[in-house]
């Protein structure tokens, strides 16, 4: 195993961690399926993104550390293109992903604790909506650095 195969590992396990996660939440998680009330939702959603959202963090830091290696040290001028697109849309998730942290997460999570239900609601179907565009990001940036290799 040399550092290059390594980093690669790092890489997809990150990878794998936050579009499956995203996967989870966007298409299996739901509560009101099971019949929970509004208020229970909401207080389920809460805690699954408080458990979710700092492996994403983590999720971000294998894949900008590894992925950033492997850039630097094959040299930008030297990657191939689709290295350089996988870097513009992963830059474009990790960008939406902090525009969930500083928003609508801090909102769901002031307004859970405050039982303001409405604004709750508010809160999480605009994550729930930016998760969903990341989700597709995301796939797209796996046929981009696998796919794209061959174009
Ligand atoms: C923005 C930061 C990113 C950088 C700098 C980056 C860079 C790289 C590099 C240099 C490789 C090749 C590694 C090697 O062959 O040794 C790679 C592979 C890969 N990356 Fe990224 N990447 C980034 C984000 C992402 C994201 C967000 C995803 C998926 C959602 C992703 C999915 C993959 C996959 C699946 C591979 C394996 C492709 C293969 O080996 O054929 N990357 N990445």
């Amino acid at each position: 195993m040399t550092v290059n195969h390594l980093m690669l590992f790092l890489h997809v396990c990150g990878v794998t961690l936050w579009v499956g996660g995203m996967a989870f939440a966007w298409a299996c998680l739901r509560p009101a399926a099971a019949g929970l009330a509004p208020a229970a939702r909401l207080e389920l959603w809460r805690g699954v993104l408080a458990r979710f959202f700092p492996l994403v963090w983590v999720s971000i830091a294998l894949i900008a550390l590894s992925g950033g290696y492997r850039l630097f040290e094959v040299g930008f001028a030297s990657a191939p293109r689709a290295w350089h697109a996988m870097l513009f849309t992963g830059n474009l998730m990790m960008a939406v992903f902090l525009s969930i942290w500083f928003g609508p997460w801090q909102r769901l999570r002031a307004a859970v604790d405050a039982e303001d239900w409405a604004t709750a609601a508010l809160a999480l179907g605009r994550i729930r909506q930016r998760v969903g565009f990341n989700l597709a990001l995301g796939v797209l940036t796996i046929a981009v650095s696998t796919l794209g290799l061959g174009i």
